[in-house]
Parts: structure tokens; C-alpha cells; sequence
């Protein structure tokens, strides 16, 4: 009987152990899932540091945890969390503790030696932790009034960088930790470590952004000043330009004429050209004032149409301006506004067309809307570019460095197209041209104009 009760004892002995490695591996999972879910949710050293260690000391039922990480350069371990679920004597006074920092010096100190030798360490008296950012009398009386028998450390680390390190205060001795105690507060430590490294990078990258922010941002106002400045001069410049061609100053040589009236569309691009950097900002900060009426369509386009007239026959372009009879194209916008789109449209047709056609082609794109076209026989972009084409500042592959120009065009055109409640958009082939198009809703018949947006 002596031999079946042996064997039995030790089948019971066996299952007790497996059930309660089970149990231990069990605890230890779902700790670990707790801690993961706490990375991916939190952002900030101190947040990451409390949770942690509440969630590492709660679990695990230990007397009180804190926390030290080394951040940035300076030669300190700082404390960033204490454990707060139970509180005692001990977490209350390291959470009110005005100092946290323990110089990287202190080498009696055993958070700094886990930190240095990367190795755990292990203390019996809260001086070994505690000192020097306690001091010495304080901790006497924090002494009597714990039950704390002993101290455990573990570092903290990511690859071979040291991150800090984390205490384990103990109500029994070091020795009473059992196995499973000890290797699952060494996986904590690990985990730790991915956490910390991944705030550092979160970090790393947030502080990269913010200053890519500002740069913008003094990009935009310089942007927005230079073009300011440039834009009187310029004005003033056309003003006398016309006024000389105009005969003011008695007869001009043809010649004289001629190069005059170069300089004069000249201008006006370069005109253009910094109403639209003036015009991004004021657009994208909604101080862009419109002046919102009644117009044809048509009467918008013959006057782009006329006034880009010698740029095509510089060229040597077919230049076109096809309207159909009883088109209906009363439309309410800002006039100044999408002669400017039109012209923006027009201006690209010509420039980057080295010879066949531009032409100006409106129509009836249903009852209720009124299109206008600006097909060209030039390079053609891909349907690849063609996604990116309204984007801020975007210039084609095949433009860069061939032609001047500042990408913005398309971009204000889309912007005001759709303030007035349009659409734009283009069909193209590389080697067979483009047409860009804008279609625009019609003023519906007894509709009173709306005062100006
Ligand atoms: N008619 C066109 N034919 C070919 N490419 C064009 C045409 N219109 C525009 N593009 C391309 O689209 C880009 C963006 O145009 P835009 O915003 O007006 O800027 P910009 O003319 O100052 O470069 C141009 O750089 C050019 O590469
Ligand atoms: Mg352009």
C-alpha cells in the first residue's frame, strides 16, 4: 500500500506543479498584454513610467515600485514614477519629494550601479535607494514607519543604450523572490525598454515636425512680404509702360513700340505671378475678399483671350477663341478671380506649348453649368503627375528646369475654382497636348446677386 500512496503523492505533487506553472505563465501573459497596451496608448515619459509601475507592483502584489529614467543628456537618473494604487508611507513621500534626480556619480547609490553595470542589484536598506535625493534623517524616519525588508533593481535598456532603471521595494527578504517573481520582473524590464525607445523616436520625430511647422511658416510670410514689396514697383512700371504706348509722351518709333509692348506683357506675367504668391496665403487663411456679381463667361474669356494675344504669336501658335451662338454663361463670381484662373490656365497653354495650337473653347457642359476649355498641342503630362498637378507647389517632372515658374497657378485655380462652388480638371497624353478644363454653375433665371463673400 506503502508504494501506491508514494505514487500517488507524486502524481498530485506533479499536477500541483504543473497547474501552478500554468497559472504562472498565465499571469505573466496577461501582465505582459497589460503593458503592451499601455505603450500603444501613452505618450509621455511620466505617464508610461506611473502605469507601468502600478500596473507591474498591483499585479504582482509588491510593497511599492518607482521609477528612474536617464532623458536627454544630462548626467541624472531622474524619477518619473512611483506606484499610487496602494499608497503608504513611502510612495506619499517619493511623490511629494521636491528632488528627483540622483546624480550619475553616486555610485553607493544602487538605481545608479543597475543603470551603470546594466546588471540587477540588490539592497537591504531604503538608504541604498533613497540617498542622496532624501536625505539622511528623512530617510531614518521613512525606515521605521515601512515595512520595507528589502530593495530590488532592475535596469532599463534598448539594445545596448541604458534607459534607466526601476525599484521593487519588498516586504520580505530578497531571497523569499521566487523564481517566477524574479524572470517576470526582468521581462518587465524589457518591455520598458521597447516602450522608452519608442517615445524617444515619438519624440525624436515630434520636435522634427514642429520645426518643419515653423519653417513653413517663415517661408509663407516671407513669401507673403517679398511678393507685397515686388507688387507696387511692378504696377508702376506697367502704368508707364501704358501710358507711353498710349502716345503721352508724343510719338514713339514703331520699333520702340514693339519692344514697349514686350516689356508690357511681361510685366503683367510677373504681375500675375505675385498676385498668385500673395493670393496662396490669403486664400488658405480665408482673408481673400471677393467681390462676387453677375458675369458672362464669355466676356471674361475674350478679355484673357486678348490680353495673351501677342505671347501666342510670339510664339507662333494657332490661337483660337471658339464660342457657340446662344451659349448661356452668366455665372456669379468674383470676375477678377476667375479671369485670373483662366488666365493661369491660358498663360500654362502658352508657355509650355513650343508650337501647334491654343485654343479657348466654352460650351454648355449641361443645363444647369457653362465650361470653358484651354486645349494645347503641347507635351502632355502623365496620368501619373496629372494626380499631383494641383498640389502646392508641384511642377512637372519635364518642366523643371526648362521653365520658370513657382507651381502655384493650378493650385490657386482649384482653390478658387471651388470657392465658386466649380470644378477643374484636365485630360491629357504625354505627346499629344492637353485641355484643362473648368466648369461653372449658371445663375439660375430670377436669382438676385449675392453681395460680395
Ligand atoms: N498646358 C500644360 N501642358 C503641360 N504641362 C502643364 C500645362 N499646364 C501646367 N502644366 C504643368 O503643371 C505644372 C503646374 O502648373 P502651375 O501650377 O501653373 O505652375 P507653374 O506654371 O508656375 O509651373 C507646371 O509646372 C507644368 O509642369
Ligand atoms: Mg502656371
Amino acid at each position: 500500500m506503502q508504494g501506491n500512496d508514494d505514487e500517488f503523492k507524486k502524481i498530485t505533487e506533479d499536477l500541483y506543479k504543473k497547474n501552478l506553472d500554468l497559472f504562472n505563465a498565465n499571469r505573466q501573459f496577461s501582465l505582459l498584454q497589460e503593458l503592451y497596451q499601455i505603450i500603444v496608448s501613452t505618450l509621455t515619459f511620466g505617464d508610461i513610467a506611473n502605469k507601468f509601475i502600478n500596473t507591474i507592483i498591483g499585479d504582482l502584489d509588491f510593497y511599492a515600485g518607482a521609477v528612474f529614467f536617464k532623458i536627454r543628456d544630462k548626467e541624472i537618473l531622474s524619477l518619473y514614477g512611483v506606484s499610487t494604487q496602494k499608497p503608504n508611507v513611502l510612495t506619499e513621500s517619493l511623490g511629494k519629494s521636491a528632488q528627483k534626480d540622483i546624480p550619475i556619480t553616486e555610485i553607493n547609490n544602487i538605481v545608479i550601479k543597475a543603470f551603470k553595470e546594466q546588471k540587477v542589484q540588490t539592497g537591504n536598506s531604503l538608504k541604498d535607494v533613497l540617498l542622496p535625493f532624501i536625505s539622511s534623517v528623512d530617510v531614518d524616519i521613512l525606515s521605521n514607519a515601512t515595512s520595507v525588508k528589502s530593495m530590488v533593481v532592475f535596469p532599463i535598456s534598448f539594445g545596448t543604450q541604458p534607459l534607466g532603471a526601476f525599484v521593487v521595494f519588498l516586504r520580505q527578504v530578497v531571497t523569499d523572490l521566487s523564481e517566477f517573481e524574479y524572470a517576470i520582473l526582468g521581462r518587465c524590464a524589457t518591455v520598458f525598454g521597447v516602450a522608452i525607445d519608442r517615445l524617444m523616436i515619438y519624440q525624436s520625430l515630434q520636435d522634427a515636425n514642429q520645426k518643419l511647422i515653423d519653417l513653413d511658416k517663415q517661408k509663407d510670410e516671407f513669401l507673403s512680404m517679398a511678393a507685397h514689396e515686388l507688387r507696387a514697383p511692378m504696377t508702376a512700371i506697367k502704368g508707364y509702360i501704358s501710358m507711353i504706348v498710349e502716345g503721352d509722351t508724343g510719338e514713339i518709333p514703331e520699333k520702340a513700340r514693339g519692344y514697349l509692348a514686350d516689356a508690357g506683357s511681361v510685366t503683367d506675367r510677373l504681375i500675375r505671378l505675385v498676385n498668385n504668391m500673395l493670393n496662396v496665403s490669403r486664400i488658405e487663411e480665408g482673408r481673400l475678399v471677393y467681390q462676387v456679381e453677375q458675369v458672362n463667361l464669355s466676356t471674361v474669356a475674350q478679355s484673357v483671350f486678348n490680353q495673351f494675344r501677342p505671347e501666342a504669336e510670339r510664339k507662333q501658335l494657332e490661337y483660337k477663341l471658339e464660342i457657340p451662338q446662344a451659349l448661356r454663361d452668366k455665372v456669379e463670381v468674383d470676375p477678377d478671380r476667375v479671369q485670373e484662373v483662366v488666365g493661369n490656365l491660358v498663360s500654362n497653354a502658352i508657355k509650355y506649348t513650343e508650337k501647334g495650337f491654343v485654343k479657348i473653347i466654352l460650351s454648355q457642359a449641361s443645363d444647369q453649368a457653362v465650361r470653358f476649355e484651354v486645349a494645347d498641342s503641347g507635351p502632355g503630362i502623365s496620368a501619373e503627375e496629372q494626380s499631383k498637378l494641383f498640389g502646392k507647389f508641384y511642377r512637372a517632372e519635364s518642366s523643371v528646369g526648362k521653365t520658370t515658374g513657382t507651381g502655384l497657378g493650378l493650385y490657386i485655380s482649384k482653390l478658387l475654382v471651388e470657392k465658386f462652388s466649380g470644378k477643374i480638371g484636365l485630360t491629357s497624353e504625354v505627346g499629344k497636348g492637353s485641355i484643362f478644363w473648368v466648369e461653372l454653375p449658371l445663375v439660375v433665371a430670377g436669382q438676385k446677386p449675392q453681395t460680395s463673400a
